[in-house]
């Protein structure tokens, strides 16, 4: 039975849309007989670092799953890959899902391509990777729940789990269909102004205040 360790990237064990993409791909692939976990690396890399060793050598695909961070991979995905670097690795198979807070997902070319440069020094066998954008726009739920917004998305991941039963690489047409808008910019901006002044509200913040001038 194959077995898949869904690597959690965000620091967020909960509402994080990292966890949430690679739980998609977990629930579809245990309906297949897969065996699946998950680690959530920032809680677990500074005490659980032989637990994180044992999960991997003991999989057959990792799934890292990450929301970017000034245009990179968060600092303690850097340090996990710091840290793997000086381990010995069985050849793997990896893949990456990176989701960032703009609607366009070509901001995370750059943090995947780190991730592919990564699984290559260590002779891990790369499968691809997914960049997903507008990543708050879920804030926890499935990308099931969004109706008609996710159609393509979905049809993507779907068929990422089909390259991964069938033990091909993720196809160029899965990638695109994924990293596609799921929802117009100018819609995107206008929910986030909204809640950003309801934040403010809630925390008693005027928007327009410029308190370090
Ligand atoms: C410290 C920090 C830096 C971020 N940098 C970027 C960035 O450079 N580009 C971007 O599009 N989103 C950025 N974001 C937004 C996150 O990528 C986005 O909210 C993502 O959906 C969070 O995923 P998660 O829920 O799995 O943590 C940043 C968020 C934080 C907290």
């Amino acid at each position: 039975m194959e077995q898949v360790l869904l690597i959690n990237g965000s620091p967020k064990n909960k509402n994080s849309t990292s966890l949430m993409l690679g739980q998609y791909i977990l629930r579809k692939l245990s309906k297949k007989n897969f065996k699946t976990d998950t680690i959530h690396l920032l809680s677990m890399l500074n005490n659980n670092l032989d637990e994180i060793f044992e999960k991997i050598s003991e999989s057959d695909l990792l799934i890292l799953s990450f929301p970017l961070y000034v245009d990179s991979l968060p600092s303690h995905v850097m340090k996990f890959f710091e840290v793997m670097s000086k381990n010995n690795l069985k050849h793997q198979k990896i893949m990456a899902i990176g989701n960032c807070g703009f609607p366009e997902s070509f901001h995370i070319k750059t943090a995947l391509k780190i991730c592919k440069n990564f699984a290559e020094k260590k002779n891990l066998h790369w499968i691809g990777g997914l960049a997903i954008g507008a990543g708050p726009m879920f804030n926890g739920r499935s990308i099931e729940e969004m109706g008609f917004l996710t159609r393509k998305l979905i049809q993507g991941f779907n068929m990422v789990v089909l390259s991964i039963i069938r033990n091909e690489e993720i196809k160029d047409d899965a990638k695109i269909l994924v990293s596609r808008k799921v929802i117009p910019t100018w819609a995107y901006k206008l929910i986030g102004n909204k809640s950003f002044k309801k934040v403010a509200k809630m925390n008693n913040i005027k928007i327009y205040d410029t308190p370090y001038q």
